[in-house]
């Protein structure tokens, strides 16, 4: 019983910021998003952190270090690259990835920075993503350094190999290994120039990704994070934290949004 007033009181409060947010989105010159795992959740991708993550299967450092992928290429493609090869292929945009888009085609977001590598942003429509932590579309040699796309690459044999007999492996980030320096340069640029921040999906607990919200508060944006849990940001860098999925709660924004303009 006691449950019933605070599900309705939790209701009204999500479409009280879900108007706020419309609002704020039809007043912003410039907006930008920060997505993270959980924005492709509802496509199927279970996220890195928290129930049913990859890494409460596997140890990060184990398995998604550059110094673990040099040690033991097989183990690392057998236990994580082999599976994640079939999860993104059969991976579609959900309304999170398409609400983004949709703001892109309105005029009110320019870029998306995102730690994902399954490429969703791209397949929405988004024309200016940033891929933080590189991508799973591609992948190049390690011997020398030919480059190659992940539906070419024949996993009959593991690890893959290039004609020349060197390994490959993704265009991603691993731990141990820097951010690419124009996502970088790019991302803190878009940050630092835009009147407001979607934080969509991620725990913000992985540097330097999760400073961008922070350089975006600190020039004087908004800061408005769509996420089930609350995360290091909430109630200190975000103005506010829509508690809902991202594809309901994007897709809600945007009919909204569209009321207004
Ligand atoms: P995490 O797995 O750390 O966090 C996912 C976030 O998504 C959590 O805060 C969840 O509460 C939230 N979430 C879950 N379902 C959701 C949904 N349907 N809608 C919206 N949010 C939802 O993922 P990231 O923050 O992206 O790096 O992780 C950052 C980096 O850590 C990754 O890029 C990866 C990882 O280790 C590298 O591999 C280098």
């Amino acid at each position: 019983m006691v449950a019933i007033p605070s599900l309705i009181f939790r209701k009204e409060l999500m479409d009280a910021l879900i108007k706020n947010a419309a609002k704020d989105l039809a007043t912003c010159k410039q907006a930008v998003a920060l997505t993270g795992a959980g924005i492709s959740v509802e496509s199927n991708i279970p996220p890195f952190r928290g129930k049913g993550g990859i890494w409460e299967k596997f140890d990060p450092m184990e398995y998604a270090h550059i110094d673990a992928f040099m040690t033991d290429p097989v183990k690392v493609w057998n236990a994580l690259l082999k599976d994640m090869k079939g999860i993104i292929d059969r991976a579609k945009p959900n309304d999170g990835h398409l609400g983004l888009a949709r703001l892109e085609t309105l005029g009110k977001l320019n870029t998306v920075i995102t730690q994902n590598v399954d490429g969703l942003h791209q397949l929405a429509g988004n024309t200016d993503v940033i891929e933080f932590h590189g991508n799973f579309a591609w992948h190049f040699c390690l011997a020398c350094g030919r480059r190659v796309k992940t539906g070419q690459i024949d996993l009959s044999e593991i690890p893959p190999k290039c004609p020349c007999g060197g390994i490959y492996r993704p265009d991603c980030v691993f731990f141990g290994e820097m951010i690419p320096s124009q996502a970088l340069y790019r991302s803190r640029q878009a940050a630092s120039t835009c009147d407001l921040m979607l934080v969509v999906g991620t725990s913000a607990v992985v540097q330097p990704a999760a400073l961008m919200p922070v350089v975006a508060k600190q020039a004087g944006a908004k800061v408005i994070e769509i996420n089930p849990e609350t995360t290091p940001l909430t109630g200190s860098i975000s103005d506010y934290l829509i508690q809902g999925k991202a594809g309901e709660t994007l897709a809600a924004i945007l009919s909204e949004l569209e009321r207004l303009l």
